[in-house]
C-alpha cells in the first residue's frame, strides 16, 4: 500500500522503533495516532512532527496495552476513526531465565506483545476489508524464529506475532490488505535496558548485528510499499537468519545445550 495520505496509529510511540516510524511517516501522514503509557514523550513528539509538518493531524492516546481493558477501550475508540495503517509495534522483553523471572513481568510480556497486538488487529482489519485498503505491520523479532533459553517467553511471544501475521496476511490476500511482518535482530533503542534485569537503565553497547533504528523503522515502511510478507532489516541478520532458520530442531537442541542463561 502506498503511505502517501495514510491515517495511522502505531503503539509504542513514545520511544525507539515507534517513535522513528512516527518520523518518517509524518511527512506522509494526514494523520497519526501515537499510543504510549508516558504522555510527556508523545507530547513531546507531537510538537516535533507538527512544527516540521502544519498539516498533520497528531492525536495521543495514553494507553498501557498490558491493561486488557484499556486496551480494549483503545481497540473500540479505534473502530470509529478512518485508520488504514496499523503498526502493532509496542513490545516488552525480560532477559534471565523464566523460572526466576517476575510474573507480572511475564504476564505483561503477552497481554502487550501478544493479545494487545491480536485486539487491535481484530479491530481494525474488518474495515481495512471493507475498504479494500489497509495495511498492518507487525513488528515480531528475529527472537521470534528459534526457541531461545534467556527469553524464553519473549522470543515466544514473537513466534506467535510472525506465526499470526502470516495467516492474516494469506486470509486478507485479493482484499487490497497488506500485512507485513518486521523482524529486526538488535536495536540500539531503551528496549535492552528495560529488558534486562540486572541492568535495567543501563545502555548495552552496540554490537555487530545492531542495526539503526532509522534502518529499520525504514525497512518496515519500505516493506508495506512493496507487499513484503516479512523483512528482516540488516544484511548480517539476514545471513544469521538464513542459516539459523534451515537448521532442524534437534540440531537446535544440541547447539542451546553449549549456551548458559542466567
Ligand atoms: N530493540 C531491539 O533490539 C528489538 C529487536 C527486535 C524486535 N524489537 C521489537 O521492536 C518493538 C519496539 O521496541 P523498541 O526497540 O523500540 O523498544 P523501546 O525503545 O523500549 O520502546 C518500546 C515502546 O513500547 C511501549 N510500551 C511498552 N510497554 C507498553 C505498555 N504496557 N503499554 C503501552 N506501550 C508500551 C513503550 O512506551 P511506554 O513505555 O511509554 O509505554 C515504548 O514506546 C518491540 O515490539 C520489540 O519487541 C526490538
Amino acid at each position: 500500500m502506498k503511505l502517501d495520505h495514510c491515517s495511522a496509529v502505531i503503539t509504542g510511540a513514545s520511544a525507539g522503533i515507534g517513535r522513528e516510524f512516527a518520523r518518517q511517516l509524518a511527512p506522509r501522514a494526514k494523520l497519526l495516532v501515537l499510543v504510549a503509557r508516558r504522555r510527556d514523550r508523545l507530547e513531546q513528539l507531537r510538537t516535533e512532527l507538527v512544527a516540521r509538518n502544519p498539516a498533520l493531524l497528531v492525536n495521543i492516546r495514553e494507553i498501557d496495552l498490558s491493561n486488557l481493558e484499556q486496551t480494549m477501550q483503545l481497540a473500540a475508540l479505534l473502530t470509529n476513526e478512518p485508520i488504514d495503517f496499523l503498526i502493532n509495534n509496542a513490545g516488552v522483553g525480560d532477559h534471565g531465565s523464566f523460572a526466576t523471572a517476575d510474573p507480572i513481568h511475564v504476564n505483561e510480556q503477552v497481554l502487550v506483545n501478544v493479545l494487545a497486538l491480536t485486539a487491535l488487529t481484530r479491530a481494525l482489519l474488518p474495515r481495512m476489508i471493507a475498504q479494500k485498503r489497509g495495511a498492518i505491520l507487525n513488528v515480531s523479532s528475529s527472537a521470534g524464529f528459534l526457541p531461545l533459553p534467556g527469553i524464553a517467553a519473549y522470543a515466544a511471544t514473537k513466534a506467535y506475532v510472525t506465526s499470526f501475521s502470516e495467516a492474516i496476511r494469506a486470509e486478507a490476500q485479493g482484499c487490497g490488505i497488506t500485512v507485513t511482518t518486521l523482524c529486526p535482530g538488535p536495536v540500539d533503542t531503551e528496549f535492552a535496558e528495560v529488558a534486562n534485569r540486572e541492568s535495567r537503565g543501563k545502555k548495552p553497547r552496540a554490537g555487530l548485528m545492531h542495526v539503526a533504528v532509522e534502518k529499520v523503522a525504514q525497512a518496515g515502511l519500505r516493506a508495506i510499499e512493496q507487499d513484503k510478507a516479512l523483512i528482516i532489516p540488516g544484511l548480517a541478520m539476514k545471513i544469521v537468519m538464513a542459516i539459523t532458520r534451515g537448521l532442524p530442531l534437534s540440531a537446535i537442541r544440541v547447539a542451546l545445550r553449549f549456551i548458559s542463561y542466567n
